[in-house]
Parts: C-alpha cells; sequence; structure tokens
C-alpha cells in the first residue's frame, strides 16, 4: 500500500449494520490509511449515534440531519436538538438533507421534502455550518433551491448523480461533488467523464457505506476502508497518481468542513 492518507466524507456507521462493529471498522479505516471520516445523519436517532462516535473515537467527525425518506415537518424542538449537537466534539456539518424523488412520488410529500430542506438550510446558515445534499432524481428542484435559498451556505452534493452542466453549476456557487462505488461500475454512464473534466479541487471521495461498494468489493458490505478504491478510480479517471488525488480530496475535505 502507498503512503497516503483519505478521508471517507459520507459515510454511516451509525447505521444498524455496522451496530457493535465500529470499533474494528474504523481500526481496519485506519489500516487502509483512511484516517479520518465523516458518519452522516438521517435522522435524530441516527444524528445522535453519529455524534456518540465523534465523541469516541479520534478521526471521525460528525453531520446531523434528517434526511428526506425521513419526512416530517420539522419544528423547534427539531432545530434546537440539532443546533445542541452541533456544539459537540467534531460535529462539522448539517447532513444529509435534501430531496429523493425515485423513492417519494407523491407530490403532497415531495413539498414536504422541500420545506425539510429549505428549514435546515436555514438551520445550517444560522449555524455557519456547511451541508451535505442527497439529491436522487431531483436534479432540477435541489439545484433551484440551492439557488434561491442556498446564500452563504457552502456544501457538497453527495453520490454525484447529475449533468455535467450542473456539476459545473455547482462549481460557479463555490460547491463540491461527492464520489463514490457508483464510479467504478460498469453501467457508470456519464460519471466518469464528469470526473475527469471536472476540477479535482472540487471533489470529494466518499462511501456512503453500508451501501454502494466500490469494484472490486461490490456485493459486499461497504466500510470506509474501501474509499481507496474510488480514490484510485478517480486517479485512473484522471491520469494522475493517487497520492495526488489522496492529498488534494483531503486538502477540500478540510477546506469544507473544516476537519
Ligand atoms: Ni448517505
Amino acid at each position: 500500500m502507498g503512503k497516503f492518507a483519505l478521508v471517507d466524507t459520507h459515510t454511516h456507521l451509525n447505521d444498524d449494520k455496522f451496530s457493535r462493529q465500529e470499533a474494528e471498522v474504523i481500526a481496519r479505516a485506519q489500516e487502509a490509511g483512511v484516517t479520518r471520516l465523516i458518519n452522516m445523519g438521517d435522522t435524530l436517532a441516527s444524528s445522535e449515534k453519529a455524534v456518540e462516535l465523534a465523541a469516541s473515537y479520534d478521526g471521525v467527525y460528525a453531520g446531523v440531519g434528517i434526511h428526506p425518506e425521513e419526512i416530517y415537518e420539522l419544528g423547534t424542538a427539531d432545530d434546537e436538538q440539532l443546533a445542541a449537537w452541533t456544539k459537540c466534539t467534531r460535529v462539522v456539518a448539517i447532513g444529509e438533507i435534501g430531496l429523493d424523488y425515485y423513492w417519494e412520488k407523491d407530490e403532497e410529500k415531495r413539498a414536504l421534502q422541500r420545506r425539510m430542506f429549505i428549514h435546515q438550510l436555514d438551520l445550517a446558515r444560522q449555524l455557519h455550518l456547511p451541508v451535505c445534499v442527497h439529491d436522487r432524481e431531483a436534479h432540477g428542484d435541489t439545484m433551484a433551491i440551492l439557488k434561491k435559498e442556498g446564500r452563504g451556505i457552502s456544501g457538497v452534493m453527495h453520490c454525484f448523480s447529475g449533468s455535467y452542466e450542473m456539476a459545473q453549476e455547482l462549481y460557479q456557487l463555490g460547491w463540491y461533488i461527492g464520489v463514490d462505488g457508483p464510479l467504478t461500475y460498469k453501467n457508470a454512464a456519464k460519471l466518469p467523464e464528469i470526473v475527469a473534466r471536472f476540477p479535482l479541487e472540487r471533489i470529494l471521495v466518499e462511501t456512503d457505506a453500508p451501501y454502494l461498494a466500490p469494484v472490486p468489493m461490490r456485493g459486499k458490505q461497504n466500510e470506509p476502508a474501501f474509499v481507496r478504491y474510488v480514490a484510485e478510480k478517480v486517479a485512473e479517471i484522471k491520469g494522475i497518481p493517487v497520492e495526488k488525488v489522496a492529498k488534494q480530496t483531503s486538502n477540500n475535505a478540510e477546506e469544507l468542513y473544516g476537519i
């Protein structure tokens, strides 16, 4: 293994699938050179778990937020809880938040997702924190909301699945794109071409573990150690050494999340 360090900027060791295995998974990540990782929350319960993990392990950070698949009208109690957690050790983002029109087909519920998204963007602005955004088959509305309601907020479009034009718009907003296992898949479609053309200075590598394991681990339970396969694929596509990808994407994570 080459000498380079990586950051898995989006993972879910707070997921039940990792229950009671967190310490070994973190140890395996560190052995693989993944010296830092950020667990993102989807619900209040998983956000709390992410905060606990960040307090318990060096190099482990947390995002707190409510995912669009967990739809309900957010209230003051949610805001107060999320804000309180952001004062804890190594809590660096509001996330993951956003829109998911793949799983949600009902128009009223999609409208509720949009309200939740805007609500948490407002919270991030008040707390001076970056955001991690989930956008699945909702590119138009996600970008419209970011342009209108995202002023003063930086962030990443995690597990990027948009067009090159969308990536350019994000670049102009000062945002990052996150790439994961799907970059390594045979059916990756336009993503490799986007990664080839998009500046490395705005790319983050992530696993989204326990899902989306990259080739050659595809089909297994994903974990932060596997982010190296994503970084290696970025290096291969761009025709540059993986060490350079590791250094720049780590710098990017430091820049965005202040880690
Ligand atoms: Ni995720």
